[in-house]
C-alpha cells in the first residue's frame, strides 16, 4: 500500500486518514532480517527496566521501549486510538511536546499514559528529543521494516523519528532517521510528520584524551583499520584505551603474558566458560642462538591461554629438537614467527625470547 506525505502538507486530516492506512499497512508487512549481516544492537547489548525504558550499555544512554502515543501494555507497545493524534509531529510540534512534557511529576515514566503498576524508582530522568548522532545508534544495519531490534522497541513503528538536531545548512530542515530502511536524511521542518522516542542521559565520552582535542582525534583514528570519517566512530572504544591499562615490556609493546599473569586480563578457557586450560609447566631452551643469549620457551605461559592444539602438531612436534627454527623463519611468518609478530610481540623485541645468557653471549646491550 503506497502511503503519500503530500496531503499532510496542506491539512490536517488528510494527515490523519494517511496515517491510518500506514498502520494498517505496518501490520501486513513483517521485518525483514539479512541473515548475511551481523545485527548490530543485539538484545544482550540493553539492560532491560522494570518501567518499560532501556539502558544501551555501548552508549550509556536510556531510551523508552515505545514511541510517544504508544501505550505499555502486557510486555509490548500498544498502538491505541490515540496514537493517531499524539504520536505523529512536526519539527516544532516535537519541540512543544517535550517542552511540555510533565516527566518531573512522581510516577512519570517517559510515557503520556503512566504504566500500571509502575513508579520511576529511580531519579527522575530529563527525558529530550535525541540528537541525530544519538538516534542513529539504535538502527539496526541488518535489519528493515522496522531497521530496530524489535525485541527491545517492541512494536515500533517503521517510520521516521526526529531528532532535535538542526541542519546546518539549511534553517528549514531537521534530521530523521527512516526506521524504515535505516536512512537518516534532513527533512523539512514542517509539512511531514514523525513519531518521537525520547532518550535520557548522555553519550559515554568513549575517551577523555578525545574530548580534549577533535582534531588530533582523527588523526588518532586514521590508522589504516578504521574510517576517521564514519560519524558513528565516537561510539566505538579506540584500541589504544583498551590496551593503555595494560603493563609494556621494555620496548613499550603491550606485556599480554604479564597482563595475564597479573590478572588484569581473565580471558575464558571456552566461549561458554566451562572448560579448564591444560597448564604445561615445561620450559624448553633453545640453544643455537651463536652470540645471542639462548631461548626460553616457556610452555607454561603459552598452555595458560593456547591449547596445545594451537601449535602441536600443525606447528611444531611434541619432540624437542624437531623443528628447523631460525630467525629467518620466523620473521617469514613461520614457527614462532606464526605468532610473534602477529598476535603475539614481535621478533624485534630480541630479550624477551633471548633470556638466557650464557658464556659466549657477551654483554647486554639492550
Ligand atoms: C605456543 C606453542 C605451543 C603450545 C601451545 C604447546 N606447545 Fe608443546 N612444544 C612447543 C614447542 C616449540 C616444542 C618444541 C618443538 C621442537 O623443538 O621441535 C614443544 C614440545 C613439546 C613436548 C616435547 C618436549 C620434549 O622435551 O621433547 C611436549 C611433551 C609438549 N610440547 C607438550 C605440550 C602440551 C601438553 C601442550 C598443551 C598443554 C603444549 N605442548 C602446548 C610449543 C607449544
Ligand atoms: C619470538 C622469539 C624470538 C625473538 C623475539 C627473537 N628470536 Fe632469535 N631466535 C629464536 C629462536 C627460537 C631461535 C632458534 C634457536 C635454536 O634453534 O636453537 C633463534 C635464533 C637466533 C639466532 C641464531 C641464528 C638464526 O638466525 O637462527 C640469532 C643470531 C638470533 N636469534 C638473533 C635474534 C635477534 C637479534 C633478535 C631481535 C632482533 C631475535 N633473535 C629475536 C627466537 C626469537
Ligand atoms: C600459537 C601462537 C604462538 C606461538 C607459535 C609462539 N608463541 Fe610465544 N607467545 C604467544 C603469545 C600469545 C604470547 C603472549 C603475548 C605477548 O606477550 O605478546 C607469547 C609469549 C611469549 C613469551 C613471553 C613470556 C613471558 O613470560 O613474558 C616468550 C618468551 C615466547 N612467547 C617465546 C616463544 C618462542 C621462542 C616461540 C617459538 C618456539 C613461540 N613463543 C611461539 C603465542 C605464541
Amino acid at each position: 500500500m503506497q502511503f503519500r506525505v503530500v496531503p499532510c502538507m496542506r491539512q490536517k486530516y488528510n494527515c490523519v486518514l494517511g496515517v491510518t492506512l500506514l498502520a494498517m499497512s505496518a501490520v501486513a508487512s513483517a521485518q525483514t532480517c539479512d541473515p548475511e549481516r551481523l545485527g548490530n544492537t543485539p538484545t544482550k547489548r540493553f539492560i532491560i527496566h522494570d518501567d518499560a525504558t532501556v539502558t544501551d550499555r555501548v552508549t550509556g544512554l536510556v531510551w523508552t521501549r515505545c514511541a510517544v502515543g504508544q501505550t505499555w501494555a502486557d510486555g509490548t507497545c500498544n498502538d491505541t486510538s490515540i496514537k493517531q493524534l499524539r504520536s505523529w509531529f512536526s519539527w516544532q510540534g516535537a519541540l512543544d511536546y517535550v517542552a511540555n512534557m510533565d516527566h518531573k511529576r512522581p510516577g512519570w515514566t517517559g510515557y503520556s499514559t503512566p504504566i500500571a503498576g509502575v513508579t520511576n524508582k529511580e531519579e527522575l530522568k530529563e527525558w529530550r528529543l535525541p540528537t541525530i548522532q544519538e538516534l542513529r545508534t539504535l538502527i539496526d544495519r541488518h535489519c528493515e521494516n522496522p531497521a530496530i531490534n524489535l525485541e527491545v522497541f517492541p512494536n515500533a513503528p517503521a517510520w521516521g523519528f526526529w531528532s532535535a538536531s538542526e541542519f546546518s545548512e539549511g534553517p528549514d530542515y531537521a534530521w530523521q532517521v527512516d526506521f524504515k530502511t535505516g536512512e537518516t536524511s534532513a527533512h523539512l521542518k514542517v509539512g511531514v510528520s514523525y513519531h518521537l522516542r525520547l532518550v535520557s542521559g548522555s553519550l559515554i565520552p568513549t575517551s577523555k584524551k578525545r574530548e580534549a582535542a577533535t582534531e588530533s582525534a582523527a588523526a588518532r583514528w586514521d590508522d589504516g583499520i578504521h574510517d576517521p570519517a564514519n560519524p558513528d566512530l565516537e561510539l566505538l572504544q579506540h584500541p589504544d584505551d583498551v590496551t593503555g591499562t595494560l603493563p609494556r615490556d621494555g620496548r613499550g609493546e603491550e606485556d599480554w603474558a604479564k597482563a595475564l599473569i597479573d590478572g588484569v586480563i581473565k580471558p575464558r578457557a571456552s566461549r561458554d566458560g566451562a572448560a579448564e586450560m591444560v597448564v604445561w609447566d615445561q620450559d624448553l631452551i633453545f640453544k643455537e642462538t651463536a652470540t645471542m643469549p639462548h631461548v626460553r620457551f616457556p610452555h607454561k605461559l603459552h598452555s595458560m591461554w593456547l591449547a596445545c592444539e594451537n601449535c602441536h602438531d600443525q606447528i611444531f612436534p611434541a619432540r624437542f629438537g624437531q623443528s628447523d627454527i631460525s630467525m629467518a623463519s620466523i620473521y617469514q611468518g613461520r614457527d614462532c614467527g606464526v605468532c610473534h609478530g602477529k598476535v603475539a610481540f614481535s621478533p624485534n623485541n630480541c630479550e624477551r625470547c633471548h633470556s638466557i645468557e650464557h658464556a659466549g653471549s657477551g654483554p647486554r646491550w639492550w
